[in-house]
């Protein structure tokens, strides 16, 4: 029990100054609870209001993908770089110092392979267990027009409703079925039914025509997945484009991980995301970065 305040000090309530009552700074977010808006502050930069998430789930589905064979060798040196880890409870439990500062987002949808239909997803992760591991989101896999729509729709509902209880957000993500067209009026639909069926945030596609109206149209804030492995130079060219076109920033796996110097490549692309850098001097970055590592 502390002791009653004997302090001779006077007491100042500076009546002068009005407590201030600030928008939080994340799109479509002000309305949410301190739990929720303190979770997003931690994955987005308060200051850019962006995120460089690094998305290493892809084993989940895909097993030892390029670049993810030994998490541990490969990735762990990179965490320092990374805003925020995108990652399974497998990998995190077995692999993830928990010492890590770092916001993890959860991969919290599975149970289908690459040998099978992969829109038949369930809710793979107790909401319980997610807690237990401190994630800052949740990530729900859902698959317009896809196969099991419903099904996918509905376990990202879910995840919404049960996180809500306990302030921790569900990030969509956009999956594009095989035979689908990744155009611009795909990913509009898509984000904007992950919007307003309670999505905090989604992630999606970049898309070259028209990707300022899916981030226009889209109340909360969409991260870009980078997808297959592309030059450096392009993949920084997109991740400039998205964020110059209202992105918030990446989840970005493939052209991190699979990068002729990974270490080298998260770092430029925070210079593109963070700082507003060119493709142009981000690339130059990169090389400087990587000549350094020789
Ligand atoms: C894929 O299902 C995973 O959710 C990945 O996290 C996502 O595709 C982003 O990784 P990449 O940048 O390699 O596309």
């Amino acid at each position: 029990m502390p002791g009653i305040d004997t302090s001779t000090k006077e007491k100042e309530f500076h009546t002068d100054i009005p407590q201030k009552s600030e928008c939080f700074f994340l799109k479509g977010s002000n309305s949410l609870d301190w739990g929720m808006k303190n979770r997003l502050g931690r994955i987005f930069n308060p200051v850019s209001g962006k995120t460089v998430m690094l998305a290493i789930d892809h084993g989940y589905f895909q097993g030892p993908t390029t670049g993810l064979e030994r998490i541990d060798v490969n990735i762990l040196p990179m965490e320092p770089y990374a805003d925020t880890l995108m990652c399974t409870r497998g990998v995190l439990r077995s692999i993830i110092p928990p010492e890590t500062q770092k916001p993890i987002v959860l991969r919290v949808s599975g149970g289908t392979s690459i040998l099978k239909e992969l829109s038949n997803e369930n809710l793979a992760v107790d909401i319980e267990d997610a807690i237990r591991l401190n994630v800052c989101a949740m990530a729900v896999q859902v698959f317009i027009g896809g196969e099991h729509e419903r099904q996918s729709i509905i376990n990202m509902t879910n995840m919404v409703d049960i996180g809500t209880r306990y302030g921790i957000p569900t990030m969509a993500v956009t999956a594009v079925g095989k035979d689908m067209a990744r155009d611009v009026k795909y990913f509009r639909l898509a984000t904007r039914i992950c919007a307003e069926l309670g999505a905090h945030y989604i992630k999606s596609y970049y898309v070259p025509e028209g990707f300022e109206t899916i981030t226009a149209s889209c109340p909360v804030p969409i991260v870009i997945a980078g997808g297959k492995k592309q030059p450096e130079l392009d993949a920084l060219e997109m991740a400039y484009q998205a964020t110059q076109q209202g992105a918030a920033g990446v989840d970005m796996g493939r052209n991190i991980f699979q990068a002729g110097s990974p270490i080298a490549m998260i770092q430029a692309v925070r210079a593109v995301v963070h700082e507003g850098e060119t493709s142009k001097k981000a690339f130059e970055l990169y090389n400087e970065l990587l000549n350094k590592k020789s």
